[in-house]
């Protein structure tokens, strides 16, 4: 959601910002625009729709500068256009501001302004930031007083970053609650290059040290880094190795990102059970704080996360309560943060975010916060605000995903929150030694049955060609694939548009079996194991009222292939092992489908891939 990108350098600027936004572009965006400083000159351009359409009008407007900063915007206070498009500036256009998140009292502040004479031009909350700064300039001398002060007066959530005529050769900017990195270089000609950006991969493969800001943290960049902390002292930012190889964010022979991801899946399996599981056979998790006396004690997860991280949580869920006996809830973010949970101070809130940085689940992490209540969170970036607000953390090890719907995230979350749940079940002595090296013995067979489902796309292009003229598509499964249904259906929606819904199968007959006719088909979750049965009569129900029939089943399952229409088929597994295998199918389905139907599958409509406003 929203990006930003500075530059400080000798490369040609608005060709650094304009590639660091595209690579930013994944965050979801709906317009876009650049501020060049050029001698003591701002030009500020801006575009609705995509970067091509920004750099288009670059083009004719033939300009650079020295320093500059662009912006890709989300809307959130008025429409997508390009008076709404960042960034913003004062009356006379001499400051330009970028800035993600959301400025809360802005209401107040635009009175406050108005009253004084100033112009609003855009229906945006960021506007009040130039006027601002237009405003305390007359009373300082400084661009950086001017700054400072004007950011004392805003209440919300924001990363901003803004450059001036009167300090042209600076960029200022402060993180409170949206991320903000900055990222030093080196060019061919050994001169320093200073960037900022929301992510790291808008530096790749440019910048090779980087600092996340803390929230408060301020300063400017010109000739080095100069930073703030929120009471005004001056401190040395510790950069850090920038951990993303270009590899991990570039195409490669992939024609979209979540293709990609999607074939990464077997690789990053591998890679969490050779980090996870020692030589002999002990589960660890060497960055996790909380200590094993302290989470055997634990009388209650409660896990809290938005979207495909909800649905790993509902799987988690049932690993917890099966295999360590300890009492656990799943619940939306959105939800959970109003709620008001009854929870004894036994109580662990867990949540589960790939970016970190949704602001939901970031709420429910300071709602249990407030409760006293101990946080554990699982992360994709162990820089993000969630990681940084948790007491323990565990890191995904999925690497930088940029596709919007989310795919390897998902597998990543699955694997290491059920591993989490064997390694609790140890301390907990509720699994002895044969039946733990009995399960990891299976996990360790997923990668290469991964990578054969993944090889099956015969039967999922023909299927994504009879599936993208259906206008609406049932999922159905139960227990660990209950969360499939869920996860497929949102896949689904999330790329193709097609309305898909995911059920529990024992709920089909309360209603959405209504639903069923020649033109919805209905996919069926049903590996081998206790549900499989279930899931049969379920099948019978909508073949019985002439539903079309995809069943996910286990190899060699003839019976259940015999009553499907089509299926697509998965290497036999324990079911809850088997959640990390259906879902590929669903996902292939989903992209081949999108793909068809002519959708932008890496940057669908209207979502955003890392959702930092409520
Ligand atoms: C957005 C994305 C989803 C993602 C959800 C939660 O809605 O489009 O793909 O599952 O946010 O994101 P998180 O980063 O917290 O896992």
């Amino acid at each position: 959601m929203c990006g930003i990108v500075g530059y400080v350098g000798q490369k040609s600027v608005a060709s650094v910002l304009l590639v660091g936004l595209e690579k930013l572009e994944y965050r979801g965006y709906d317009s876009a625009g650049i501020a060049l400083v050029n001698s003591n000159e701002l030009t500020v351009t801006k575009a609705k729709g995509r970067i091509a359409h920004l750099e288009r009008a670059l083009r004719l407007k033939n300009i650079n500068g020295t320093i500059g900063i662009g912006h890709t915007r989300w809307a959130t206070h008025g429409e997508p256009s390009q008076t709404n498009a960042h960034p913003h500036v004062n009356t006379d256009g001499t400051i330009a501001v970028v800035h993600n998140g959301i400025i809360e009292n802005y209401l107040s502040l635009m009175e406050e302004l108005i009253g004084k004479g100033y112009v609003f031009a855009s229906e945006t909350d960021t506007e009040v930031i130039p006027h601002l700064v237009d405003m305390y300039l007359k009373e300082v001398s400084s661009v950086q007083e001017a700054f400072r002060k004007s950011i004392a007066r805003l209440e919300g959530k924001y990363a901003i970053a803004m450059v001036t005529e009167k300090e042209p050769e600076k960029i200022f900017f402060v993180r409170n609650g949206s991320p903000l990195i900055l990222a030093e270089a080196t060019d061919v000609n050994g001169e320093q290059e200073l960037f900022l950006a929301s992510d790291a991969p808008a530096f790749i493969p440019l910048a090779k040290k980087v600092y996340y800001l803390k929230n408060g943290e301020w300063g400017y960049l010109n000739h080095g880094l100069h930073l703030f902390n929120d009471k005004d002292v001056r401190i040395e930012p510790d950069l850090q190795d920038l951990k993303i190889d270009v590899g991990q964010v570039l195409l490669g022979e992939f024609e979209h990102y979540m293709l990609k991801e999607i074939h990464e899946q077997p690789d990053i399996v591998q890679k969490i059970l050779t980090e996870r599981i020692t030589e002999d056979n002990k589960i660890r998790f060497d960055e996790l704080e909380l200590k094993p006396e302290f989470l055997a004690g634990v009388g209650r997860f409660i896990i809290q996360a938005s979207g495909t991280s909800l649905n790993a949580g509902r799987i988690a869920k049932l690993y917890f309560e099966n295999f360590a006996n300890v009492t656990t809830d799943a619940d939306y973010s959105s939800e959970f943060r109003y709620r008001n949970p009854v929870a004894g101070g036994d109580t662990v809130v867990i949540g589960i975010s790939q970016s970190g940085e949704t602001a939901d689940t970031l709420a429910g992490i300071y709602e249990a916060r407030s409760k006293f209540l101990k946080v554990l969170s699982f992360v994709n970036n162990v820089n993000s605000t969630i990681a940084r607000e948790s007491d323990g953390i565990i890191d995904l090890f999925a690497g930088p995903e940029i596709g919007v719907a989310s795919t390897k995230a998902y597998i990543a979350e699955v694997l290491n929150l059920l591993l989490f749940s064997i390694y609790l079940a140890e301390i907990r002595f509720m699994m002895d030694e044969s039946e733990k090296i009995e399960i990891l013995n299976q996990l360790k067979k997923l990668p290469d049955q991964m990578r054969k489902v993944l090889t099956h796309t015969a039967k999922i292009h023909e299927l994504a060609e009879k599936l993208k003229e259906k206008t609406s598509v049932l999922f159905l499964g139960r227990t660990y694939n209950f969360a499939t249904a869920l996860e497929g259906a949102l896949k689904l929606k999330e790329i193709s548009y097609i309305h898909a819904e995911g059920y529990a199968a024992g709920e089909f007959k309360h209603g959405p079996i209504a639903l069923i006719s020649e033109d919805v088909p209905v996919i069926v979750v049903a590996p081998k194991g206790e549900m499989r049965t279930k899931m049969i009569s379920n099948l019978q129900e909508v073949k019985a009222r002439k539903g079309q029939v995809i069943a996910v089943v286990s190899e060699n399952d003839s019976e259940l292939a015999g009553l499907a229409d089509k299926v697509l088929e998965i290497p036999e597994t324990p079911e809850f092992i088997s959640s990390l295998l259906t879902i590929l199918p669903l996902q292939l389905l989903s992209y081949h489908t999108a793909l068809k139907r002519g959708c932008d599958v890496d940057k669908p409509r209207n979502l955003a891939k890392s959702v930092t406003v409520e």
